[in-house]
Protein backbone atom coordinates (compact mmCIF):
# COMPACT_ATOMS: atom_id res chain seq x y z
CA UNK A 1 0.00 0.00 0.00
CA UNK A 2 1.89 3.13 -1.19
CA UNK A 3 1.69 6.26 1.47
CA UNK A 4 1.71 9.08 -0.66
CA UNK A 5 -0.30 10.20 -3.64
CA UNK A 6 0.26 9.36 -7.15
CA UNK A 7 1.81 11.83 -9.37
CA UNK A 8 -1.14 12.67 -11.39
CA UNK A 9 -3.46 13.47 -8.43
CA UNK A 10 -0.89 15.51 -7.05
CA UNK A 11 -0.23 17.80 -10.53
CA UNK A 12 -4.36 17.97 -10.17
CA UNK A 13 -4.38 18.74 -6.81
CA UNK A 14 -2.11 21.82 -7.19
CA UNK A 15 -3.11 23.07 -10.84
CA UNK A 16 -7.22 23.19 -9.46
CA UNK A 17 -6.11 24.79 -6.28
CA UNK A 18 -4.28 27.08 -8.06
CA UNK A 19 -7.20 27.81 -10.62
CA UNK A 20 -10.01 27.80 -8.49
CA UNK A 21 -9.21 31.03 -6.38
CA UNK A 22 -7.64 32.65 -9.72
CA UNK A 23 -11.50 32.02 -11.07
CA UNK A 24 -13.45 32.41 -7.74
CA UNK A 25 -11.56 36.12 -7.55
CA UNK A 26 -12.67 36.47 -11.35
CA UNK A 27 -16.70 35.71 -10.38
CA UNK A 28 -16.20 38.45 -7.83
CA UNK A 29 -14.66 40.96 -10.05
CA UNK A 30 -17.56 40.48 -12.82
CA UNK A 31 -20.28 42.29 -9.90
CA UNK A 32 -17.93 45.57 -11.39
CA UNK A 33 -19.02 45.78 -14.78
CA UNK A 34 -21.68 47.27 -15.81
CA UNK A 35 -24.65 45.49 -17.08
CA UNK A 36 -25.54 45.67 -20.74
CA UNK A 37 -21.95 46.72 -21.84
CA UNK A 38 -19.80 45.03 -24.62
CA UNK A 39 -16.85 44.54 -21.50
CA UNK A 40 -19.11 42.99 -19.64
CA UNK A 41 -20.14 40.30 -22.49
CA UNK A 42 -16.20 39.77 -23.35
CA UNK A 43 -15.53 39.27 -19.44
CA UNK A 44 -18.65 37.10 -18.53
CA UNK A 45 -17.80 34.77 -21.94
CA UNK A 46 -14.23 34.83 -20.65
CA UNK A 47 -15.43 33.74 -17.02
CA UNK A 48 -17.55 31.09 -18.56
CA UNK A 49 -14.66 29.51 -20.88
CA UNK A 50 -12.36 29.51 -18.06
CA UNK A 51 -14.97 27.70 -15.86
CA UNK A 52 -15.44 25.27 -18.70
CA UNK A 53 -11.47 24.22 -18.61
CA UNK A 54 -11.17 23.94 -14.72
CA UNK A 55 -14.88 22.03 -14.64
CA UNK A 56 -13.54 19.47 -17.10
CA UNK A 57 -10.22 19.68 -15.07
CA UNK A 58 -12.45 18.66 -12.15
CA UNK A 59 -14.24 15.86 -13.73
CA UNK A 60 -10.51 14.39 -14.86
CA UNK A 61 -9.84 14.65 -11.33
CA UNK A 62 -12.75 12.97 -10.42
CA UNK A 63 -12.83 9.85 -12.50
CA UNK A 64 -9.11 9.43 -11.56
CA UNK A 65 -10.10 9.30 -8.30
CA UNK A 66 -12.34 7.00 -8.39
CA UNK A 67 -10.59 4.63 -10.48
CA UNK A 68 -7.50 5.00 -7.81
CA UNK A 69 -7.46 4.15 -4.28
CA UNK A 70 -5.80 6.95 -1.64
CA UNK A 71 -3.39 6.43 0.49
CA UNK A 72 -4.78 5.11 3.43
CA UNK A 73 -4.55 7.83 6.56
CA UNK A 74 -2.39 6.68 9.66
CA UNK A 75 -3.58 4.61 12.21
CA UNK A 76 -2.70 6.69 15.35
CA UNK A 77 -5.78 8.99 14.16
CA UNK A 78 -8.63 8.70 15.70
CA UNK A 79 -11.84 6.90 13.81
CA UNK A 80 -13.68 10.17 13.77
CA UNK A 81 -10.47 12.44 12.47
CA UNK A 82 -10.59 10.13 9.61
CA UNK A 83 -13.85 10.03 9.06
CA UNK A 84 -14.34 13.92 8.99
CA UNK A 85 -11.45 14.01 6.76
CA UNK A 86 -13.17 11.86 4.28
CA UNK A 87 -15.90 13.71 4.35
CA UNK A 88 -14.95 16.99 4.19
CA UNK A 89 -13.09 15.85 0.75
CA UNK A 90 -16.04 14.62 -0.44
CA UNK A 91 -17.99 18.28 0.21
CA UNK A 92 -14.82 19.87 -1.77
CA UNK A 93 -15.32 17.65 -4.38
CA UNK A 94 -19.19 17.93 -4.45
CA UNK A 95 -18.63 21.73 -4.45
CA UNK A 96 -16.09 21.81 -7.31
CA UNK A 97 -17.66 20.02 -9.48
CA UNK A 98 -22.00 22.24 -8.40
CA UNK A 99 -19.85 25.14 -9.19
CA UNK A 100 -19.34 25.10 -12.69
CA UNK A 101 -21.93 22.73 -13.32
CA UNK A 102 -24.38 24.87 -12.33
CA UNK A 103 -22.75 28.46 -14.04
CA UNK A 104 -22.79 25.71 -17.31
CA UNK A 105 -26.34 24.92 -17.01
CA UNK A 106 -27.20 28.76 -15.59
CA UNK A 107 -25.98 29.88 -19.22
CA UNK A 108 -28.31 27.45 -21.06
CA UNK A 109 -31.38 28.49 -20.04
CA UNK A 110 -30.29 31.86 -20.88
CA UNK A 111 -30.82 33.55 -24.49
CA UNK A 112 -27.29 34.24 -24.15
CA UNK A 113 -25.48 31.05 -23.95
CA UNK A 114 -22.13 30.81 -24.10
CA UNK A 115 -19.31 32.26 -26.13
CA UNK A 116 -16.42 29.66 -25.70
CA UNK A 117 -13.46 32.34 -25.48
CA UNK A 118 -15.07 34.72 -26.99
CA UNK A 119 -14.27 32.76 -30.13
CA UNK A 120 -16.78 29.67 -31.02
CA UNK A 121 -20.60 30.43 -30.19
CA UNK A 122 -22.41 27.46 -28.22
CA UNK A 123 -26.45 28.25 -28.57
CA UNK A 124 -28.22 27.65 -25.48
CA UNK A 125 -29.90 24.31 -25.24
CA UNK A 126 -32.25 24.86 -23.10
CA UNK A 127 -35.20 27.69 -22.76
CA UNK A 128 -34.54 31.02 -22.13
CA UNK A 129 -36.28 30.96 -18.43
CA UNK A 130 -35.65 33.45 -15.67
CA UNK A 131 -36.51 31.74 -12.83
CA UNK A 132 -34.83 28.62 -13.88
CA UNK A 133 -31.74 30.99 -14.42
CA UNK A 134 -32.14 32.36 -10.91
CA UNK A 135 -32.34 29.23 -9.38
CA UNK A 136 -29.02 27.99 -10.70
CA UNK A 137 -27.16 31.43 -10.69
CA UNK A 138 -28.90 31.59 -6.45
CA UNK A 139 -26.63 28.15 -6.62
CA UNK A 140 -23.83 29.21 -8.25
CA UNK A 141 -23.29 32.26 -5.78
CA UNK A 142 -24.27 29.72 -2.77
CA UNK A 143 -22.05 26.84 -3.81
CA UNK A 144 -18.75 29.32 -4.49
CA UNK A 145 -19.25 30.93 -0.86
CA UNK A 146 -19.36 26.94 0.58
CA UNK A 147 -16.01 26.37 -1.46
CA UNK A 148 -14.43 29.13 -0.15
CA UNK A 149 -15.24 27.91 3.67
CA UNK A 150 -14.79 24.51 2.76
CA UNK A 151 -11.36 24.92 1.24
CA UNK A 152 -10.37 27.64 4.46
CA UNK A 153 -11.17 24.33 6.54
CA UNK A 154 -9.12 22.13 4.63
CA UNK A 155 -6.18 24.39 4.92
CA UNK A 156 -6.71 24.65 8.74
CA UNK A 157 -6.50 20.86 8.92
CA UNK A 158 -3.31 20.30 7.46
CA UNK A 159 -2.27 23.59 9.14
CA UNK A 160 -2.64 21.27 12.35
CA UNK A 161 -1.39 18.23 11.05
CA UNK A 162 1.90 20.13 10.20
CA UNK A 163 2.56 22.44 13.37
CA UNK A 164 0.67 20.30 15.90
CA UNK A 165 0.74 17.03 15.21
CA UNK A 166 3.67 16.99 13.32
CA UNK A 167 2.74 14.34 11.19
CA UNK A 168 4.10 15.63 7.84
CA UNK A 169 0.34 15.08 6.09
CA UNK A 170 1.01 17.57 3.75
CA UNK A 171 4.10 15.34 2.22
CA UNK A 172 1.37 12.47 1.20
CA UNK A 173 0.57 15.44 -1.32
CA UNK A 174 3.60 17.14 -2.59
CA UNK A 175 5.73 16.25 -5.45
CA UNK A 176 8.46 13.73 -4.63
CA UNK A 177 11.00 15.48 -6.57
CA UNK A 178 10.66 18.71 -4.84
CA UNK A 179 10.82 16.92 -1.53
CA UNK A 180 14.12 14.92 -2.48
CA UNK A 181 15.52 18.69 -3.41
CA UNK A 182 14.43 20.10 -0.02
CA UNK A 183 16.09 16.89 2.01
CA UNK A 184 19.10 17.61 -0.21
CA UNK A 185 19.27 20.69 0.38
CA UNK A 186 19.08 20.48 4.43
CA UNK A 187 22.00 17.81 4.28
CA UNK A 188 24.54 20.26 3.01
CA UNK A 189 26.86 22.51 5.25
CA UNK A 190 24.91 25.94 6.00
CA UNK A 191 27.62 27.52 3.71
CA UNK A 192 27.30 25.67 0.83
CA UNK A 193 23.73 25.64 -0.03
C1 LIG B 1 -15.13 26.52 -12.08
C2 LIG B 1 -15.20 27.35 -11.20
C3 LIG B 1 -16.03 28.59 -11.07
C4 LIG B 1 -15.93 29.44 -10.02
C5 LIG B 1 -14.99 29.31 -8.82
C6 LIG B 1 -16.88 30.51 -10.25
C7 LIG B 1 -17.07 31.57 -9.37
C8 LIG B 1 -17.95 32.61 -9.56
C9 LIG B 1 -18.19 33.66 -8.61
C10 LIG B 1 -17.51 33.80 -7.23
C11 LIG B 1 -19.11 34.51 -9.15
C12 LIG B 1 -19.71 35.76 -8.51
C13 LIG B 1 -20.94 35.34 -7.77
C14 LIG B 1 -21.83 36.45 -7.39
O1 LIG B 1 -21.35 37.54 -7.11
O2 LIG B 1 -23.04 36.18 -7.36
C15 LIG B 1 -19.47 33.99 -10.45
C16 LIG B 1 -20.37 34.57 -11.30
C17 LIG B 1 -20.74 34.03 -12.50
N1 LIG B 1 -20.34 32.81 -13.02
FE1 LIG B 1 -18.93 31.57 -12.24
N2 LIG B 1 -17.54 30.32 -11.45
C18 LIG B 1 -17.05 29.14 -11.99
C19 LIG B 1 -17.47 28.57 -13.18
C20 LIG B 1 -18.43 29.10 -14.02
C21 LIG B 1 -18.91 28.49 -15.26
C22 LIG B 1 -18.41 27.15 -15.83
C23 LIG B 1 -19.85 29.32 -15.77
C24 LIG B 1 -20.68 29.17 -17.03
C25 LIG B 1 -20.42 28.36 -18.03
C26 LIG B 1 -19.99 30.46 -14.88
C27 LIG B 1 -20.85 31.53 -15.06
C28 LIG B 1 -20.97 32.63 -14.24
C29 LIG B 1 -21.81 33.80 -14.51
C30 LIG B 1 -22.70 34.01 -15.75
C31 LIG B 1 -21.65 34.66 -13.42
C32 LIG B 1 -22.31 36.05 -13.24
C33 LIG B 1 -23.59 35.93 -12.57
C34 LIG B 1 -24.24 37.31 -12.47
O3 LIG B 1 -23.60 38.22 -11.98
O4 LIG B 1 -25.36 37.38 -12.90
N3 LIG B 1 -19.11 30.29 -13.83
N4 LIG B 1 -18.75 32.82 -10.67
C1 LIG C 1 -8.89 25.28 -4.00
C2 LIG C 1 -8.11 24.74 -3.11
C3 LIG C 1 -8.11 23.28 -2.72
C4 LIG C 1 -8.99 22.28 -2.99
C5 LIG C 1 -10.30 22.37 -3.78
C6 LIG C 1 -8.47 21.06 -2.38
C7 LIG C 1 -9.11 19.82 -2.41
C8 LIG C 1 -8.60 18.65 -1.88
C9 LIG C 1 -9.25 17.37 -1.92
C10 LIG C 1 -10.61 17.09 -2.55
C11 LIG C 1 -8.43 16.46 -1.32
C12 LIG C 1 -8.71 14.98 -1.12
C13 LIG C 1 -7.88 14.15 -2.05
C14 LIG C 1 -8.41 12.74 -2.16
O1 LIG C 1 -8.27 11.94 -1.22
O2 LIG C 1 -8.97 12.44 -3.21
C15 LIG C 1 -7.27 17.18 -0.88
C16 LIG C 1 -6.20 16.62 -0.22
C17 LIG C 1 -5.16 17.35 0.31
N1 LIG C 1 -4.98 18.72 0.21
FE1 LIG C 1 -6.11 20.03 -0.75
N2 LIG C 1 -7.29 21.34 -1.75
C18 LIG C 1 -7.03 22.70 -1.93
C19 LIG C 1 -5.97 23.41 -1.45
C20 LIG C 1 -5.01 22.88 -0.63
C21 LIG C 1 -3.95 23.67 0.02
C22 LIG C 1 -3.75 25.18 -0.13
C23 LIG C 1 -3.21 22.77 0.75
C24 LIG C 1 -2.01 23.05 1.61
C25 LIG C 1 -2.05 23.83 2.64
C26 LIG C 1 -3.78 21.45 0.56
C27 LIG C 1 -3.29 20.30 1.08
C28 LIG C 1 -3.83 19.04 0.90
C29 LIG C 1 -3.25 17.82 1.46
C30 LIG C 1 -1.98 17.71 2.30
C31 LIG C 1 -4.09 16.77 1.08
C32 LIG C 1 -3.91 15.28 1.43
C33 LIG C 1 -4.69 14.96 2.67
C34 LIG C 1 -4.55 13.50 3.01
O3 LIG C 1 -3.44 13.00 2.96
O4 LIG C 1 -5.56 12.87 3.29
N3 LIG C 1 -4.88 21.57 -0.28
N4 LIG C 1 -7.39 18.52 -1.24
Amino acid sequence: MRDRYTATAIALHWLIAVLLPGQFAFGLMLDDIPRGTPERGFYVNLHKSSGIVIGLLVLLRIVWRLTHVPPPLSDTMPAWQRHTARFSHALLYLCMLMLPLSGYLASNVSKHGIKFFNLVRLPPWGPDDKLLYAFFNQTHHLTALLLALFVGLHVLAVAKHMLIDRDGLLWRMWPRRAIHRMRTRADLPLESR
